[in-house]
């Protein structure tokens, strides 16, 4: 018994000695692992005399909760001067900026071809989309431009194989939607189209959106007020429209759109050369060709349909005066329609 009254007291020097807690873990080691002090005295109880066992072992087993809460609480003092000296040492400046995410935003093309489908979806259109990799029938055949038309010299095609180009327009679409229903028909078609041409106005990916309506009775009048309607609602602005009398395969009789200058107002400046005017779009009466290689029956169904670049419409409602602007994607550029 002078024994665990021996042990108890190198336990407490011990343990009020432990500098860390790796020290305190070896300090339980050494009184109550395995091998510790106590637990080999418990092991030794079997030496005793029978009568005098009951009462060692309750010694020994206080002895060992003892040393127990010695540890237990040596533990909690440490922790507490770790957490003391780690808060005096570290600092933390608040004044820091934080970390903030960056939020994206639509593209300003994105933005204007949003725009222009919320104009013809509130007037009944529905929006179509077709394929970019289209095949000769779709993009020029069809359209009324057979294989040595001089007008397929116009496009500045890019050639994929086996008899498919890169659209470049979206008037093939105007084709796989008569293909594909009857009348009445009313869309538009927004989508990407390519040209080998680059400059200051001209990148070889752009954006058109293609108008379509066919119909019983459908007259140049209709187009001429649809097209009016759409601008000024596009440009929020009574802008003056007119309608040059031009040439497509595809439409019969054809025009040109061009539109009253957004930046001078008609007066002349730079964005119109000095005429007052920008051109727009294309637009004409759907050809009879046309309508009946799709299998709509040109005695009974007339229809109109235009077609314009989304960002050349971007160009002049941003006030941009480059379009490969559009196409860098500089942050610092795009941020601004954010
Ligand atoms: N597809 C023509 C172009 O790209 C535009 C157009 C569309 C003209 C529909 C008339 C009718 O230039």
């Amino acid at each position: 018994m002078d024994s665990v009254e021996d042990i108890l007291g190198q336990a407490g020097a011990a343990i009020d000695a432990a500098a860390d807690t790796r020290a305190l873990d070896e300090a339980r080691v050494v009184f109550l692992g395995k091998k510790g002090a106590l637990t080999g005295l418990l092991r030794s109880l079997g030496d005793l005399d029978p009568a005098e066992r009951p009462q060692a072992g309750a010694l020994i087993n206080d002895a060992k909760q003892q040393v127990q809460s010695w540890i237990d609480a040596r533990a909690r003092q440490l922790s507490a001067e770790q957490l003391t000296e780690s808060l005096s040492e570290e600092t933390v400046d608040v004044t820091l900026p934080g970390r903030r995410q960056d939020q994206g935003g639509l593209h300003p093309v994105t933005q204007v071809l949003q725009r222009i489908e919320d104009i013809f979806v509130g007037a009944g259109y529905e929006v179509v989309e077709g394929p970019e990799i289209e095949d000769d029938y779709h993009n020029f055949e069809a359209l009324n431009l057979p294989p040595h038309h001089p007008a397929r010299a116009m496009h500045d095609t890019f050639y994929v194989d086996d008899g498919k180009v890169l659209r470049t327009h979206t008037s093939p679409v105007q084709v796989r939607v008569m293909e594909s229903g009857q009348p009445p028909i009313r869309v538009i078609c927004p989508g990407r189209v390519y040209r080998r041409d680059s400059d200051i106005t001209h990148t070889p990916m752009f954006h058109q959106v293609e108008g379509l309506v066919v119909d019983e009775g459908i007259s140049f009048a209709d187009l001429k007020g649809t097209v009016i309607d759409f601008v000024q609602r596009f440009f929020e602005k009574d802008l003056a429209v007119r309608f040059r009398a031009s040439y497509f395969p595809f439409t019969e009789p054809s025009a040109e759109v061009d539109v009253e200058c957004v930046q001078c107002r008609g007066e002349g400046c730079r964005t119109c050369s000095q005429t007052g005017w920008i051109e727009v779009m294309g637009c004409g009466m759907v050809h009879p060709n046309v309508l009946s290689m799709s299998g709509i029956d040109p005695e009974r169904y007339s229809g109109f349909a235009f077609g314009f670049g989304a960002d050349r419409l971007s160009m002049l409602f941003y006030r941009v005066d480059d379009l490969r602007l559009f196409f860098e994607n500089d942050v610092r550029f795009l941020a601004q329609f954010n």
